[in-house]
C-alpha cells in the first residue's frame, strides 16, 4: 500500500534523530558566535574600520583569498559588532552587505543602486527609470545625514564581470561630492588575480587596505570543526578518525573551512539515511565521492552549449578507444558535433580557449606537452569513473538535443 504523504512527512517530525542535533549548525550558512584562528584578520579590520565610530572616514578595504578562508564570516562579524557598538553611541556607522553574485540585487547598476537606495531607506522602482535617476535617489538618500556608510561588495570580481571596471571607478570617488555623509567600501574576492585585472586608479582606491586570508592548514580546520560538531551533532555520535579526516581532505583541496564542514555534514546525513549509530571513515569516503559528484554534474549543466559541443566530442571519441587525444584530434570531432546540433563551430583557437576552461574546473585534463621543433599540444583525457562519464552524457545529450 502506498503510504501517504502526510504519513512520510508526520514520521519524519516524530522520528528522534540520533545523529544531529542541529543540522543547521553544520551548514556553511550558519554563523558562529566563535571564530578560531582569525584574531589576527579581525584585529586588523577592526582598528581600520573603528575611526567610523568619530565620523571618519575608514580606507577602504580590498580582501582577498581562497573560498572558504572566512572571508565573508570575519567582515560580517567585525561590520555587526561595529554597527551594535554604533547604535549604544553615536549611530553614526551603517553597514550594507551586498553580494554581488545575486542575480536580484547585483545584476545591473540600475539594479545595485536601487537596492543600496532601498537598504537606506529610499524605495526605488524594480524597473523603468533612467539609471542616471536612480543614481541621483542613491546619492541624495545617501547625503541625507551625517553618517559613516560601509558598503561591502562580496564577490565583487562578479560586479566588475557585469558591470565593467567604470562603475567602481566612480564609486570609489563618491566621497568628493557628499557633503554629509562619508562612504567606505569593503570589496572581497576569492579570486587571488582578480585585482590585476582591474583599471590602476580603481586599484589604487579600493585597495587602500589589503587582508590576504591564508589557507586554513588541517590542524586549524580541526579546530573550527570540533567547535561546530558540539552545536550540531549528539555526543559521542562520531568515530574519532572522522574530524581529522574531514580536516585533512579539506587542507589538501585548498584549506577550505566550507568544504571541511560540508564533508562532515554529508557524512553524517549518509550514516542517518543508512540508520547508523556512529558517524564514521566509510561516511567521509561516500561524502566525499557525493560532493565532487554533485559538483561536477552542476558544471557541466551550467556549461555554454558551445563547451557542452566540446566536452561531448572528448567524451566521444574516448569512447572510440582513443587515448592521450591531442587538441587538433578534437577539433573535427568538435565541428561535426556542432553540425548535428545545429551550432555554429568556433575556431581552433576559441576551442583551444574552451579546453583549458574544462581543463580548469577539474572536468578534463589537459597536459602540455611538447612536440619539439614542432612546438606544443595538449593532451586530453577525462579523469573520471565511468559513472560520472554516464551521467555527463546524459546532461549534454539533453542539453544539446541530440
Ligand atoms: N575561523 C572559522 N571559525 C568557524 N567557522 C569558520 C571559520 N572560517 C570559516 N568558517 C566557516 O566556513 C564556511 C566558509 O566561510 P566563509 O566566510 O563563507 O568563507 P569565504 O567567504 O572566505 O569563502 C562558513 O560556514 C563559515 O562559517
Ligand atoms: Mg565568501
Amino acid at each position: 500500500m502506498v503510504r501517504s504523504i502526510q504519513t512520510i512527512f508526520q514520521e519524519f517530525i516524530e522520528k528522534k534523530t540520533l545523529i544531529f542535533k542541529d543540522r543547521n549548525a553544520l551548514t556553511s550558512d550558519f554563523t558562529p558566535d566563535n571564530i578560531p584562528h582569525r584574531d589576527k584578520e579581525i584585529n586588523t579590520m577592526a582598528s581600520i574600520l573603528a575611526p567610523s565610530l568619530k565620523g571618519g572616514k575608514p580606507s577602504n578595504i580590498f580582501i582577498y583569498g581562497m573560498t572558504g578562508t572566512g572571508k565573508t564570516l570575519v567582515t560580517k562579524y567585525v561590520c555587526s559588532e561595529l554597527e551594535r557598538m554604533s547604535n549604544q553611541g553615536t549611530n553614526q556607522v551603517k553597514i550594507i552587505y551586498i553580494n554581488c553574485k545575486m542575480k536580484k540585487t547585483a545584476d545591473t547598476e540600475y539594479r545595485l543602486l536601487a537596492e543600496l537606495s532601498r537598504i537606506l531607506g529610499q524605495e526605488v522602482p524594480i524597473t523603468g527609470l533612467p539609471t542616471e535617476q536612480v543614481y541621483k535617489i542613491f546619492f541624495n538618500v545617501l547625503d541625507s545625514t551625517n553618517w559613516v556608510v560601509i558598503i561591502i561588495l562580496d564577490e565583487i570580481d562578479s560586479l566588475v564581470v557585469k558591470m565593467g571596471d567604470d562603475f567602481l571607478y566612480n564609486f570609489t570617488r563618491i566621497n568628493g561630492e557628499l557633503k554629509k555623509a562619508k562612504v567606505s567600501i569593503i570589496g572581497i574576492t576569492n579570486d587571488l588575480h582578480f585585482i590585476d585585472i582591474l583599471d590602476p586608479r580603481v586599484k589604487s582606491s579600493l585597495s587602500e587596505e589589503e587582508l590576504l586570508f591564508p589557507p586554513y592548514n588541517a590542524i586549524e580546520l580541526q579546530d573550527i570543526l570540533k567547535q561546530r560538531v558540539l552545536l550540531g551533532l549528539n555526543p559521542n555520535i562520531i568515530s574519532e578518525e572522522v574530524i581529522p579526516k574531514c580536516a585533512a581532505l579539506a587542507a589538501q583541496e585548498h584549506g577550505d573551512a566550507r568544504r571541511a564542514l560540508d564533508l562532515l555534514r554529508v557524512a553524517g546525513e549518509i550514516s542517518e539515511r543508512q540508520n547508523e549509530l556512529k558517524i564514521t571513515e566509510k561516511h567521509v569516503d561516500f561524502a566525499l565521492e557525493k560532493i565532487d559528484y554533485d559538483r561536477i554534474m552542476e558544471s557541466v549543466k551550467s556549461l555554454p552549449k558551445q563547451t557542452k559541443s566540446l566536452l561531448w566530442s572528448v567524451i566521444g571519441l574516448e569512447e572510440k578507444g582513443e587515448k592521450d587525444i591531442q587538441t587538433g584530434d578534437i577539433y573535427n570531432t568538435y565541428e561535426e558535433t556542432c553540425k548535428q546540433c545545429a551550432l555554429h563551430p568556433l575556431t581552433q583557437r576559441r576551442v583551444s580557449d574552451l579546453i583549458s576552461e574544462l581543463d580548469m574546473m577539474g572536468i578534463i585534463n589537459a597536459r602540455v606537452i611538447s612536440l619539439g621543433r614542432y612546438g606544443r599540444t595538449r593532451e586530453i583525457n577525462m579523469n573520471t569513473s565511468p559513472k560520472i562519464k554516464d551521467k555527463m552524457k546524459e546532461i549534454l545529450k539533453s542539453g544539446l538535443m541530440i
